[in-house]
């Protein structure tokens, strides 16, 4: 889970945040219910029983599908491994489901980890050496990569060798040795953070969008049917409008509405219990948390709506830069509340309308 409660103070003092606005924000990341970094124990398991193990119950992203289909099918027509995957993308999209639904495709093994496991080329080396011809390395987070383990990597990815450097100095000597052939799927939120060299030993690059509305209705359906909770139609479509079309959030989202069914009523889940259970999670009409709204609202009070400077509206919320670019503004730019300019981010008049506020007059 990433979370940083920023202390208040700081902010306050270097006058970027008007006062008391830092505490109120702190107050708000406290009690945001629902948020797509969260990340407890409870949610993986659930995520995991959630999760499509093959194309054909893989919802959406069609043109990645349609692309993947087509390597697997050429691969293992050819009996060789399939070529180097990344997908990239906004978090809770499904790249690690996806990873997953490859290997399971190719009748590979997998072997997961991620960027900042991997701390010394010797992990990365045991981890290859100990992988079956043809198996899956899936690396969650690949941008967190250190530059002598991604060097590591680059040979092994190339030409399945590894080459170790053994001693130090004068008596130092290189070793080169054998990986099985095996496919690596990267995912992170953020290709623009990989090397290039790295991003070139990728046969296969796919960003995964966002879902559409029908699609996470089918998701929250197919969630539902496994968790036997019995939605409406018309509840199961609230919800997914309210689910900044990720299905991770989506599937968060209705565990907690059939928590409040089962509590508030008979367990059936209709609209009227979806919209009173979103109320509590203040989540809005559009899916923004408190969060969200925070940010939309900071710009508007303090800058006019913008254009501001990325790192002032870090400092202004007390969010991470990181936890703004790749959690929380990709979903306000796909529902066009938030745009990027040369300046800055500036928040839209749909934005101001949202949140009920004054649209500005020039
Ligand atoms: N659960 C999470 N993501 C899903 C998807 N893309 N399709 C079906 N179920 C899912």
């Amino acid at each position: 889970m990433i979370e940083r409660i920023a202390d208040s103070s700081v902010e306050e003092a270097t006058g970027l945040v008007p006062a008391g606005v830092a505490a109120q924000i702190k107050q708000v990341k406290q009690d945001s219910p629902v948020s797509v970094q969260a990340d407890q124990p409870e949610d993986n398991e659930l995520e995991n029983s959630l999760r499509p193990t093959d194309f054909k119950s893989y919802i959406g992203q069609q043109r990645l599908k349609k692309n993947l289909k087509l390597a697997i099918d050429a691969a293992r027509k050819r009996s060789e491994p399939l070529d180097h995957v990344l997908l990239y993308g906004p978090p809770g999209l499904g790249k690690t489901t996806m990873a997953n639904v490859i290997a399971n495709e190719m009748g590979a093994q997998i072997r997961i980890t991620s960027g900042p496991a991997i701390e010394r080329a010797g992990d990365l080396a045991s981890m290859l050496t100990n992988l079956g011809e043809g198996d899956v390395l899936f690396i969650d987070e690949i941008h967190r990569l250190n530059r002598t383990v991604e060097e590591v990597l680059y040979s092994a990815m190339e030409d399945f060798k590894l080459d170790i450097i053994l001693g130090k100095g004068p008596s130092a000597r290189s070793l080169r040795l054998d990986v099985p052939k095996f496919t690596l799927i990267g995912a992170t939120t953020r290709a623009g953070a990989l090397a290039a060299p790295l991003r070139d030993r990728f046969g296969i690059t796919h960003r995964l969008e966002f879902y559409t509305d029908e699609e996470m209705q089918q998701v929250i359906e197919r969630a539902a049917g496994i968790l036997n909770a019995q939605i409406k139609p018309e509840a199961a479509r609230q919800l997914a409008e309210r689910s900044r079309l990720t299905p991770r959030i989506a599937n968060r989202l209705l565990k907690r509405v059939r928590d409040y069914a089962d509590i508030n009523g008979d367990g059936i889940i209709d609209t009227i219990i979806s919209r009173k259970a979103l109320e509590l999670l203040e989540v809005d009409s559009l899916g923004l948390d408190p969060a969200d709204r925070m940010i939309l609202a900071a710009i508007i009070d303090s800058y006019n709506g913008g254009p501001v400077g990325i790192e002032t509206i870090a400092a202004l919320t007390a969010e991470e830069r990181s936890t703004i670019e790749d959690f929380i503004e990709p979903y306000l730019m796909q529902m066009g509340l938030l745009e990027r300019t040369p300046r800055g981010r500036r928040v839209t008049h749909k934005a101001y309308k949202h949140l009920g506020k004054p649209t500005p007059t020039v």
